[in-house]
């Protein structure tokens, strides 16, 4: 694990479970994460799963360790590729009760990777997120 300092930040680089679980309950107010979209990009982090369970089964894994460390008001802000949007928002709501589902509009989608000429389907101008509140004592507010 590497630990960057300075006065008003600390940053860890790690792997996000094994750090997750060094942290106390109920401790965290904000959790902003972009993880891995599952077979997006061509980079090994987003290769790493046999299929899309395993990918699903690690992000479970995941949220199962947001929901201890979130404090009982904290929120979590959590980014979806596109084609798994749906179904992560659905893996989500086990553990948190799900408030928003936010749609940020890019002006140019070539960043995705993308060839606008090639594509057969929509050209994607969005990234996806979405945002829930710990659900962990069943009682939700909006
Ligand atoms: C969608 S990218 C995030 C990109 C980031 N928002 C940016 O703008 O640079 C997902 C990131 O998760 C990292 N990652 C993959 N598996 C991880 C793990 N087990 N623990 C921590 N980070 C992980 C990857 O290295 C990759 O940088």
């Amino acid at each position: 694990m590497k630990k960057y300092q300075n006065k008003q930040v600390t940053l860890y680089q790690a792997d996000c479970l094994k750090l997750l679980k060094t942290l106390a309950d109920d401790s965290v107010d904000l959790i902003a994460t972009d993880p891995p979209y599952f077979r997006v990009k061509g980079d090994a982090w987003d290769n790493q799963w046999a299929d899309k369970n395993a990918f699903f089964d690690w992000l479970d894994d995941v949220l199962v360790e947001f929901a201890r460390v979130l404090k009982p008001n904290g929120s979590l802000y959590l980014f979806a590729g596109p084609h798994l949007a749906t179904e992560v928002e659905g893996v989500v709501s086990r553990r948190f009760n799900v408030l928003n589902h936010i749609i940020w509009r890019k002006k140019n989608g070539r960043h995705l990777g993308c060839c606008k000429e090639s594509l057969r389907k929509y050209f994607p101008q969005t990234e996806h997120k979405t945002k829930g509140v710990f659900s962990g004592r069943q009682h939700f507010q909006d």
